[in-house]
């Protein structure tokens, strides 16, 4: 059995007395949200109240999943961290290093080939340390985890943004960092800051051609890319109780496409269908003894308004088909209306793809819904204008839709199906009919659109849908192909019309998978080696970092000023270094390679003031670190924005550099620099950031009596012999300042196991 039934019925045992708990101190009824937050306090039982968007706070996930991409340094920080297993069950999935091309057994194949070193490691450093581990083609990691873990009332973290996913089945599901996961995986808190609460009210019930995917289309055009941000979503009211599980799934997951920290549904009858679906009859049978505290309370849902921060409402009767794009996901054009918005927007009207899967939209009941569309192009005469291509999300959905010949349908219209894998949604496509930057236009079920995603063609035009909206729209080949109106001229030269589609929410035959890809860990790990080659390129065991000498740091040069922006991607960049996610000296060729430097507003232009030569960010700093120079590098404001990627904090730490001095940090980063033991400070006046001079020199002076709320000063001493005394701050608090003395979080957490 891979899902661990003791932890969830600890979870259901402890939920009725914290919840009680918590409706007291809070002094009001309670969403489902908070219901979930306060039952998985680190602390256990709730003993205040918490400020939404305010406080942070610990908690105490129940599951932890990683996808292959963002494992390898998780992974690699773990064993760090001096413990024999995870102290959390987690589990591996071996979805994003596959490239769709030719189909999935070829394609498989060559990714086994070209990824050998990478999944092999992920396995055997699963297998030593207790991690389930799901191989390639195994499927999603989402969809798997939807199939096999999520549990309703649950709390999850995921290296993986659309973790979130698992709000289909009741959880607040959160994709983080991997350093975060590596913090519970070892058996630390993970801290969140209290979210905002938005409330969705659904009404009424999906009809025709609308699917739940046009909710969250729906909801994105609303709320926008950034209108989540900070916010859980809950979803409520007859409308929601009318939805799948997958279906809801659906919308969960797209919840990442509008900045929310997490999107959830209460328990309810389509959850315990799925469970008992999936093989999971003691989790259901476990979830209805606790029903009442896994969905928000009455009072909370009759009168929304009284407790949500933001309430939506949208009648599912009334709403209508979507497609949302190009570029970004909440541009919602209603099926009705593209004609005309495409014209007017020079968008190109013919679809090359129809792209159909991925973990947003892949569950029996979409491929069911997509499957009764394209069955009708091949009864009713329609040779399909666009090439299909189908994305499994698991080997379980794939086996089943294979048994009930819902893959022949596609495969009779020539789809391809491609790995149950992430593939083109990840951009790994090798796209072989358009190789230029010609203006091209693709629809997909997928959840992300942005330029170049699917492709790495800046000028595709990608567009969202439902699953059965992209069969309909590639069959026609039309990006204005509205089905409910509009008619389609077959091979004999008639006129035909596409009928709404049908689908079917579970298989009736129930799920059915022969090898479903799976490898439990040994109970014992500790015979099992890893393996790493001296000579890989992709793949490098970590060294500790060198524990702070408790002096103040002197001489350092500065490295860089940047200028402007500097988000994570700025400071360690995605595209083709994705590659070199599991080699930190590898990927530290990357380090802030994006930054804009202050004094010639150039990008990877930095002067090297041994040589005064100029040169790239990583290679000025290979030089200063040689000759055991320390360095200092400058940022303006929300310095490390954007993703949670450890790697930024690593990059820099690895290659020598001692202090990030900021106006301001974006909090993520702020904690990554700390965890990975670098000093990050803010000037105590915005204003110092413009007295930094290409050539300065830094000494501090009293960083020896470094301790919590004490700023920090600095000398800064310029070319022409001129100084300049500036004040720091720093946000360490005792246990951060540790982290600083022992070189990291995990130095010291392998310290506190060795004691
Ligand atoms: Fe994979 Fe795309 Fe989902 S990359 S995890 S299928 S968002």
């Amino acid at each position: 059995m891979a899902y661990d039934i003791d932890m969830i019925k600890k979870v259901y045992s402890q939920i009725a007395e914290r919840v009680d708990n918590a409706r007291e101190i809070v002094g009001k009824p309670l969403t489902l949200s908070e219901k979930i937050l306060y039952s998985h306090l680190w602390d256990g039982k709730p003993s205040q109240a918490y400020e939404r968007g305010k406080d942070y706070v610990n908690f105490a996930p129940d599951r932890i999943a990683c996808q292959d991409a963002t494992a390898q340094m998780a992974l690699l920080q773990f064993m760090q961290a001096g413990k024999d297993k995870v102290e959390v069950p987690t589990t591996v999935h071996c979805d994003h290093l596959i490239q769709a091309k030719q189909g999935a057994e070829k394609d498989l194949k060559r990714a086994n080939e070209t990824s050998n070193e990478v999944f092999e490691f992920l396995g055997s450093v699963s297998n030593k340390y207790g991690i389930g581990f799901w191989k390639p083609g195994a499927g999603i990691i989402h969809q798997v985890v939807l199939e096999n873990y999520a549990f309703p009332g649950g709390m999850m973290i995921g290296t993986d943004s659309h973790t979130v996913n698992a709000g289909g089945l009741g959880m607040v599901a959160v994709g983080v960092g991997g350093a975060d996961a590596v913090d519970v995986m070892a058996g630390m808190p993970w801290e969140l800051k209290f979210p905002r609460q938005i409330g969705v009210k659904l009404t009424g019930s999906l009809n025709g051609w609308t699917a739940s995917k046009d909710v969250i289309l729906k909801v994105a055009g609303i709320l926008t890319v950034k209108g989540g941000t900070g916010a859980i979503v809950e979803y409520f009211g007859p409308g929601a109780k009318a939805l799948s599980c997958t279906g809801k799934g659906t919308i969960c997951n797209m919840g990442a496409e509008i900045g929310a920290t997490t999107s959830t549904f209460g328990y309810d009858d389509s959850m315990e269908r799925f469970l008992r679906a999936t093989d999971r009859n003691d989790v259901a049978d476990a979830a209805n003894e606790v029903r009442e505290y896994l969905t928000g309370d009455d009072e909370v849902y009759e009168n929304p308004e009284k407790y949500f921060d933001e309430v939506i409402e949208i009648d599912l009767s009334e709403l209508k088909p979507h497609l949302n794009g190009p570029f970004t996901p909440d541009l919602a054009t209603p099926i009705s209306e593209m004609s005309v918005k495409a014209k007017e927007s020079d968008w190109p009207i013919n679809v090359d793809w129809g792209l159909i899967g991925s973990c947003t939209n892949s569950s029996y009941e979409d491929l069911t819904r997509a499957a009764s569309i394209a069955k009708q192009a091949l009864d009713k005469k329609l040779k399909p204008k666009s090439d299909f291509g189908i994305n499994p999300g698991s080997e379980q959905i794939r086996f089943t839709a294979d048994r009930d010949g819902l893959l022949k349908i596609f495969e009779d219209l020539d789809a391809t199906v491609f790995t149950n894998a992430c593939g083109p949604c990840i951009g790994q496509w090798d796209r072989s009919d358009r190789k230029g930057d010609e203006k091209n236009t693709i629809v997909h079920s997928f959840n992300r659109n942005f330029s170049k995603r699917a492709d790495g063609n800046p000028n595709t035009h990608a567009f969202v849908g439902s699953p059965e909206m992209v069969a309909a729209i590639a069959i026609s080949g039309r990006l204005d192909f509205d089905p409910t109106r509009d008619k389609l001229i077959n091979e004999d030269g008639e006129e035909v019309m596409l009928d709404e589609p049908r689908g079917i929410e579970l298989p009736p035959e129930g799920f059915e998978v022969k090898e479903n890809g799976y490898v439990p860990p040994k109970e014992d790990g500790s015979s099992v080696k890893v393996d790493v080659a001296e000579d890989s390129e992709r793949l490098q065991l970590l060294t500790p970092f060198e524990p702070w000498d408790g002096k103040n740091i002197t001489d350092a040069k500065l490295l860089i000023k940047a200028h402007g922006k500097c988000t994570t991607d700025h400071i360690s960049m995605a595209g083709p270094w994705l590659r070199y996610r599991g080699h930190l000296d590898n990927i530290s060729n990357n380090c802030l390679i994006g930054a804009v430097n202050a004094f010639n507003m150039k990008t990877n232009f930095v002067k090297n003031q041994l040589t005064g030569e100029y040169g790239g960010v990583p290679d000025v700093q290979r030089d200063y670190k040689e000759k055991n120079i320390p360095t200092v590098v400058v940022g303006d404001h929300n310095y490390g924005e954007g993703s949670s990627r450890e790697h930024a904090a690593m990059e820099p730490r690895h290659l020598g550099v001692k202090v990030v001095l900021v106006k301001s940090f974006a909090r993520i980063h702020e904690t990554n620099l700390k965890k990975q033991g670098m000093l990050g400070l803010t000037f105590e006046n915005e204003s110092d950031y413009d007295k930094i001079q290409e050539n300065d020199t830094f000494n501090f002076i009293d960083l020896e009596d470094f301790a919590e709320g004490k700023p920090i000063t600095v000398e800064v001493v310029h070319e022409d012999g001129t100084k300049d005394i500036i004040k720091t701050n720093h946000t360490y608090n005792k246990n951060q300042i540790e982290w600083y003395k022992e070189g990291s979080a995990l130095n010291m957490i392998k310290k506190m196991n060795a004691a």
